[in-house]
């Protein structure tokens, strides 16, 4: 058999349910309007479905007083037969800062529990040692451990360097790989070459994730199952393209009769598009959806900075009334890149690289004012960059403090028992305490609000008993 006839179906993950959402409309997706539709997504045969993590944990408790663990429990009930994926950024959880390993233990013993299959872990500095605990933690409960990698365009970032973080993740013990490609930075030649150069590195399955935002999305998974990528990232139709993934539909239809035919069945399709797209439309009318995200964003090249990354600074610039100052803080943001290491910018290397940047241009004196964040990165404690630290940014941002070396979670002492104590008069559930140590004021909110909810609830029933109504 030549190798145009080996089949090879391509694998597809839906992301309407995580990333589709969160990247469209602020992830306001409530779970009110995923489970009618989760019967019929369950029938389709994809690789996984991603529906939590990643921004819909926070999302849920602040903006739309849901419970997470709650929401996970429903979609599990639904989701008889698809494998269910989050997106987990190692040490750091689900939230900013890093956590102890008993809390990060704990969290990923508890998402399985309540029904993830896969979860992808990555770290903004792609710092493996922040992966470790996870990684571990998900082999031992029984889960996939997917290592995602956070792409990125830079001179360290060469194919050697792809090549051997592949055989370290390998070697960690992990499912498969994931290229994560938050920014859209990835065109389509490139993505040739990087596919190839990480097969003939690994034998883990390779999964590649990107964002529509800068218009070569398609391009890039086709060359890239050319060179044989194993799972691609889609987003149903009416939540695709934009700042979201390719089209579901779009690339069933490419490779259908060749021999990376997904075999997924385009009208059970169509019908989960149809059940989207009037959500889509009330989105669009309510300016939920903003039709700015949905067009080509070729900055996103110029600039290397996430969608994401570019609606915080001109918001952040708008609110200090200088919005005349975008394209100086634009040109700013590789120069403090550069200086703090390189990083990818990804939640969280994004937001520090990114306000820093602000302040920066701001203040008129690089470094004048440097922000904690700023401050941990050049202290180390979010692990090791690629490239050093800017010795004199670094002396003048963090002076004398030692610098961290090892493992940032080795210096953090458990905290479990702590918080546990701190939240105990809310606790309805174990999982409480995650909700907690993840975002104590929201998930304080979100508790007093259910307990309202709850005494509502209970009036109404002992209304409904005595017959009499409330004064
Ligand atoms: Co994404």
């Amino acid at each position: 058999m030549s190798e145009q006839q080996v089949k090879k179906p391509i694998k597809i993950t839906e992301t309407v349910l995580r990333d589709a959402h969160q990247s469209l409309i602020a992830t306001r997706m409530p779970t009110e309007l995923m489970l009618p539709i989760a019967g019929k997504m369950d029938q389709v045969g994809y690789q996984a479905v991603e529906c939590w993590g990643g921004a819909t944990f926070d999302a849920c408790l602040r903006f739309l007083k849901e419970d997470p663990w709650e929401r996970l429990r429903k979609l599990r009930a639904e989701f008889k037969n698809t494998k269910l994926q989050m997106l987990f950024r190692g040490q750091n959880i689900l939230g900013y800062r890093h956590y102890a390993d008993d809390v990060v233990e704990y969290f990923v013993q508890k998402s399985i529990a309540n029904g993830i299959d896969i979860i992808r872990i990555f770290d903004c500095l792609n710092d493996l040692r922040n992966l470790e605990c996870s990684v571990k933690a998900c082999k031992k409960e029984g889960g996939h451990a997917q290592v995602a990698l956070s792409y990125t365009l830079g001179d360290a970032y060469t194919e050697d360097y792809w090549m051997s973080i592949s055989k370290e993740i390998e070697s960690m013990g992990a499912d498969s790989i994931c290229i994560k490609d938050m920014a859209g930075l990835l065109v389509p030649y490139e993505a040739d070459r990087l596919i190839r150069a990480m097969k003939s590195a690994t034998d883990l399955p390779i999964e590649l994730h990107t964002h529509y935002t800068s218009g070569v999305a398609s391009m890039t998974y086709l060359k890239a199952v050319e060179a044989g990528v194993d799972i691609l990232d889609c987003a149903i139709s009416p939540f695709a393209l934009g700042t979201s993934q390719p089209a579901t539909e779009v690339m069933v239809e490419t490779f259908r009769g060749t021999q990376y035919d997904s075999g997924l069945d385009q009208k059970l399709l169509a019908e989960i598009a149809d059940y989207f797209r009037p959500y889509r439309e009330e989105c669009l009318k309510s300016g939920l959806m903003d039709p700015k995200v949905l067009g080509v964003n070729i900055k996103t090249l110029m600039y290397q900075v996430p969608g994401g990354m570019l609606s915080n600074m001109v918001s952040q610039l708008k609110e200090q009334n200088a919005s005349d100052k975008y394209n100086d803080v634009l040109e700013e943001i590789p120069r403090v890149r550069q200086d703090l290491g390189e990083p990818p910018l990804v939640t969280p290397s994004s937001q520090i690289v990114g306000t820093q940047a602000v302040m920066n241009v701001l203040l008129g004196e690089r470094y004048k004012v440097a922000t904690d964040q700023t401050k941990d990165l050049l202290s180390g404690k979010y692990g090791k960059t690629i490239k050093p630290f800017n010795k004199e940014v670094q002396k003048k941002v963090i002076g004398d403090t030692e610098v961290i070396t090892c493992r940032p979670a080795d210096l953090i002492p458990n905290e479990l028992a702590k918080i546990e104590s701190e939240m105990a008069q809310w606790k309805q559930q174990d999982e409480d305490v995650l909700s907690y140590a993840l975002f104590p004021q929201v998930a304080v909110d979100f508790f007093k609000y259910r307990l309202a909810q709850q005494e509502k609830v209970d009036l109404t029933k002992a209304d409904a008993k005595t017959g009499s109504y409330p004064v």
